[in-house]
């Protein structure tokens, strides 16, 4: 049995997921391991109220952080875990979901590894969307990437996760102090990261699923089919990004 934080980040809008996520993680993530939800939120009291009400039964912390607008909340992630590295509980793995998901199936030791990313759904067989313009820390240039990875789900051994926290953070800032934000925020810093340093676990877009399988027509075409394990759900993105 490993020690596992699963880190969730719920802030503004994205708080009316977390009811559904939690419930769901207790069904299916990581059965028979010790894991710790570490949810970072702008508003302590009502998060805390709703794991009250709802019984979950797995130990939970909060760590306050600011909401600042749109891409705030997913651009400052790895900021948010290092500001509370010391506060996390100590863990052998650590793993971060999207808020926005539903865990569907069971998700087992299959995730377990040194450095863990998911195939994008939507780039199966295709070099996908990376950062194209150099000036930008993310960028990856066209002999370079093979997958394209999506940043709703991550993780890792403990210290390859935090160095790699570390590593997209200061990239990040660089970025910022540039004047630039990356076409796809955290996802191509991340997928850049994973360039340099592939990963010791690709999961399938099992673990990328979307809620409505539109791309799933993309993938019969390829001959593949997928079981959804994590579900990316439907949502109005520029009505939940609005705060
Ligand atoms: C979209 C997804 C974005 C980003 C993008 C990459 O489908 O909603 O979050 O992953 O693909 O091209
Ligand atoms: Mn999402």
């Amino acid at each position: 049995m490993s020690k596992i934080n699963l880190c969730v980040i719920a802030t503004a809008k994205y708080k009316q997921f977390l009811p559904q996520f939690l419930e769901s993680a207790e069904r299916f993530f990581l059965k028979g391991h010790d894991v710790h939800y570490c949810i970072f939120t702008d508003f302590l009291e009502e998060a805390c109220l709703f794991v009250l009400e709802k019984g979950i039964d797995r130990e939970v912390t909060y760590y306050k952080v600011e909401h600042k607008p749109w891409p705030h909340a997913t651009i400052k992630r790895f900021h948010f875990f290092l500001q509370y590295k010391e506060n996390l509980p100590q863990a052998d793995y650590l793993f971060y979901c999207d808020v926005d998901s539903r865990f569907v199936a069971p998700i087992g030791d299959e995730i377990l590894g040194d450095l863990v990313a998911v195939q994008h759904c939507g780039f199966v067989g295709e070099r996908g969307t990376y950062e194209t313009r150099p000036q930008s820390m993310a960028y990856i240039p066209s002999n370079k990437g093979v997958m394209y990875f999506g940043g709703g789900f991550l993780g890792g051994e403990n210290r390859t996760f935090w160095a790699a926290c570390r590593e997209l953070a200061q990239n990040i800032d660089i970025d910022e102090s540039n004047g630039i934000i990356a076409i796809h925020n955290d996802e191509s810093h991340w997928n850049k990261l994973l360039v340099d340093f592939p990963p010791t676990v690709t999961l399938s877009p099992s673990y990328h699923y979307p809620e409505t399988p539109e791309r799933a027509t993309k993938w019969d075409r390829l001959g593949l089919s997928f079981e959804p394990k994590i579900l990316l759900l439907n949502k109005d993105h520029a009505e939940i990004r609005n705060a």
